[in-house]
């Protein structure tokens, strides 16, 4: 299995998932998974602290800079999942992480993103509207008290 998420995602994800505010790091340690963990370079030395804390010493994951639009080129095409939390807050990065999603995803892979539906930042547009023209996109969960949406994508051609 291979999983590429974005920075402390899985934790962000599965306390959406299960809307407990005590979810850990733990669900990243998959034995025999090929994961790969990324943010802005800015970002490498907090995420490496957090995984050492977290992770079992024979579970670490890859750690890698990846700036949404720049960077996607030099990962690989055919992950079985991609994973992003409250990824979706600045409207200048839209079509960038678009283009990163683009290229990260193949015929197998499945995106999840969970997302607070903050209406300052077009985030329901983004889903509803930008999204589509690009992926197959379905709302998987929704938490109406905290106003989180958790979406499922895939290619097209799936
Ligand atoms: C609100 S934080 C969420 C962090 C984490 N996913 C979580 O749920 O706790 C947004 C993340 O997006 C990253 N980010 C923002 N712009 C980015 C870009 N252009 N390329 C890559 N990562 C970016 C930030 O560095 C930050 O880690």
């Amino acid at each position: 299995m291979t999983l590429a998420w974005h920075s402390q995602t899985l934790h962000q994800f599965f306390r959406h998932i299960r809307g407990s505010p005590n979810a850990t790091w733990r669900p990243i340690s998959i034995p025999g998974g090929d994961v790969t963990v990324t943010d802005l370079p800015h970002a490498l030395p907090q995420i490496q602290k957090n995984v050492l804390a977290n992770v079992p010493p024979d579970h670490i994951p890859n750690v890698c800079a990846l700036s949404w639009g720049i960077d996607q080129v030099h990962f690989p095409q055919d992950y079985d999942f991609v994973l992003g939390a409250d990824i979706i807050y600045l409207k200048e990065t839209y079509d960038l992480l678009i283009q990163t999603l683009l290229h990260l995803c193949g015929p197998r892979t499945t995106i999840l993103l969970s997302s607070k539906m903050r209406k300052e930042h077009g985030t329901m547009d983004f889903f509803q509207n930008l999204l589509p023209q690009y992926f197959n996109v379905e709302i998987v969960k929704r938490d109406a008290k905290d106003d989180l949406n958790i979406y499922r994508m895939t290619c097209f051609q799936n």
